[in-house]
């Protein structure tokens, strides 16, 4: 049986990523699955780390994160992918890299170490960022209940912009940067495109 395609979304929170990762998943019949807290255990870690009351260092944020990965990745990509079921994953990997290391400034080397012990080989075949200035992403959200990292600064979300767009042009082959300020039906129109390109059976 061949394996399915995996697909992560990424972006700034408010970038719209939520809405085109449900669209491609029902277009193309994938399990539709997100990070943090698409587990039984999972839940509970995203309590945690979304409660902007509970003081939490970086590095411990970041490692559980990456626990959160390691579950999501061994109980759920992983063996829909291995059954032949596609996966579009609202956010992976780079979420932490951008948002623990390029945002909070973890050492970026240790996160990639223990990010490969959390996925192993299990790596998107296509990571689609939808770019946005923080500033539209800002006047997107509401206001109230913001979490952990709503609550955060102006120049944190554009570390953490800047993050992703760096580490796509690391990738570019198996990145594809969109503007996120563009017609919604327009970026789906390119991520169609891009999609209908990978190794479909
Ligand atoms: P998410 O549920 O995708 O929130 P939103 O839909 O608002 O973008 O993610 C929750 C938050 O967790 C989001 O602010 C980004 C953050 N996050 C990290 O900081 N590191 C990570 O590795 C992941 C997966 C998410």
């Amino acid at each position: 049986m061949s394996r399915g395609v995996f697909i992560a979304f990424e972006g700034i929170d408010a970038s719209g990523k939520s809405t085109q990762a449900r669209r491609v998943a029902s277009k193309y019949g994938a399990l539709l699955t997100f990070e943090p807290g698409d587990t039984p255990m999972g839940a509970q870690l995203r309590t945690w780390l979304l409660d902007a009351t509970l003081l939490m260092t970086s590095q411990s944020e970041a490692l559980l994160m990456l626990a959160d990965r390691a579950q999501h990745v061994a109980t759920v990509i992983e063996p829909a992918l291995v059954a032949g079921r596609s996966v579009v994953t609202d956010r992976f990997a780079a979420s932490t890299l951008a948002y623990q290391g390029y945002g909070r400034g973890v050492d970026l080397g240790g996160l990639i170490a223990a990010t490969n012990m959390a996925v192993g080989s299990c790596i998107p075949d296509l990571t689609i960022l939808l770019d946005v200035p923080t500033d539209v992403a800002a006047a997107r959200r509401a206001s109230n209940n913001a979490d952990r990292f709503e609550s955060e600064s102006q120049d944190f979300h554009d570390r953490v912009r800047e993050g992703f767009l760096s580490l796509a042009s690391m990738n570019a082959e198996l990145w594809l940067v969109l503007d996120g300020t563009q017609d919604e039906d327009v970026i789906a129109g390119l991520i169609d495109e891009r999609v209908a390109a990978l190794d479909w059976f």
